[in-house]
């Protein structure tokens, strides 16, 4: 039976993290159970950095970026002896199940951790990438998106006013969907993502033929994925003049979180209590078709790959 659940989060912090918290916090609390916060993901849990929560603890925070519990990539974890010390822990600490708040990096050292003591572990995605297979969203995706969009907006009023072409580099690891979202929602002409190799010959073809209808100013999103932006740019700029680069790096990751975001943590939160008490041991929370959905941990230790070729046409389409 379990009495006592603690909450960690891990990997890189995200927005919608601590809402998230919240909610677990006060839906265990509503259903009468102990709360545990352990400080710095699993490098926290290794080192017995455990401390009760109540309602109160987590007052005040749903506006909150980043994690009050802070967060780490921990390497200890990837090792057998502190995975053991950190099993010891929770049991010192009388703790019944855990769950982790991370991308699909820490979703991997869970379900290590779960299947080597049967412990009791949910996921509830959280990472700006939204890379997390088997859910359609992940906690801070949304925020990072507008984040992203904003900078948009304010290069295109530099860009439009001095006829030039922009590249904005964005986060996302491996993955492109911040890229195509905020290119789709900014209004941006092109994205240069991983899953598919820039043909510059014939971008620069495009922005001639702009040019050439009076089309001035470009603004096309790369996704860090790609590789260095600096070299693909240097690229472009032999054919092209009047290019600059910006790269909006961990801004990304701060800020107070969207409405979505919000609605997100609050309501993955409580399923993810819910799914513990339904005696779903390891698994994890996603979002698929508007829906919260408990699914088998093992689901989504993959990074996710959609085809985002729909979303490339489009941007093309509404330029
Ligand atoms: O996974 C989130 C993320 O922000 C990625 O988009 C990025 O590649 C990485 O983390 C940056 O990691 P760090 O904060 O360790 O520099």
């Amino acid at each position: 039976m379990i009495k006592k659940i603690a909450i960690l989060t891990s990997g890189g912090d995200a927005p919608g993290m601590n809402c998230a918290i919240r909610s677990v916090t006060r839906f265990a609390a509503y259903k009468k159970l102990d709360i545990a916060g352990i400080s710095r993901g699993f490098g926290g849990l290794i080192d017995g950095e455990i401390q009760d929560l109540s309602s109160r603890s987590v007052s005040n925070i749903i506006s909150r970026g980043g994690t009050i519990l802070k967060t780490a990539r921990s390497k200890e974890f990837l090792e057998k002896k502190f995975r053991e010390k950190a099993y010891q822990n929770l049991i010192q600490n009388k703790i019944d199940a855990l769950i982790i708040i991370g991308g699909n990096g820490s979703f991997k050292g869970a379900s290590v951790f779960n299947q080597e003591f049967n412990f009791p572990v949910v996921g509830i995605p959280g990472t700006i990438d939204n890379d997390v297979s088997g859910t359609q969203r992940t906690l801070g995706f949304d925020t990072a998106v507008n984040t992203a969009m904003d900078v948009i907006d304010k290069i295109k009023d530099t860009a439009t006013s001095m006829d030039r072409i922009f590249f904005i580099e964005v986060m996302g690891r491996s993955s492109g969907f911040i890229a195509a979202y905020s290119a789709l929602a900014g209004g941006a002409e092109d994205i240069i993502i991983p899953t598919k190799a820039p043909d510059v010959a014939e971008i620069v073809r495009k922005i001639e033929q702009g040019r050439i209808k009076g089309k001035r100013s470009w603004i096309i999103i790369v996704a860090e994925g790609v590789g260095e932006t600096s070299v693909l740019v240097e690229k472009f700029g032999q054919f092209i003049s009047d290019v600059r680069v910006t790269v909006i790096g961990h801004i990304q990751r701060g800020g107070s979180p969207s409405a979505f975001d919000r609605f997100l943590g609050a309501v993955m939160g409580k399923v993810a209590v819910e799914a513990l008490l339904d005696n779903k041991t390891q698994h994890a929370i996603g979002w698929v078709n508007d829906q919260a959905i408990v699914y088998p941990l093992k689901d989504a230790v993959q990074s996710r790959k959609e085809d985002l070729t729909y979303l490339h046409e489009m941007i093309h389409i509404l330029t």
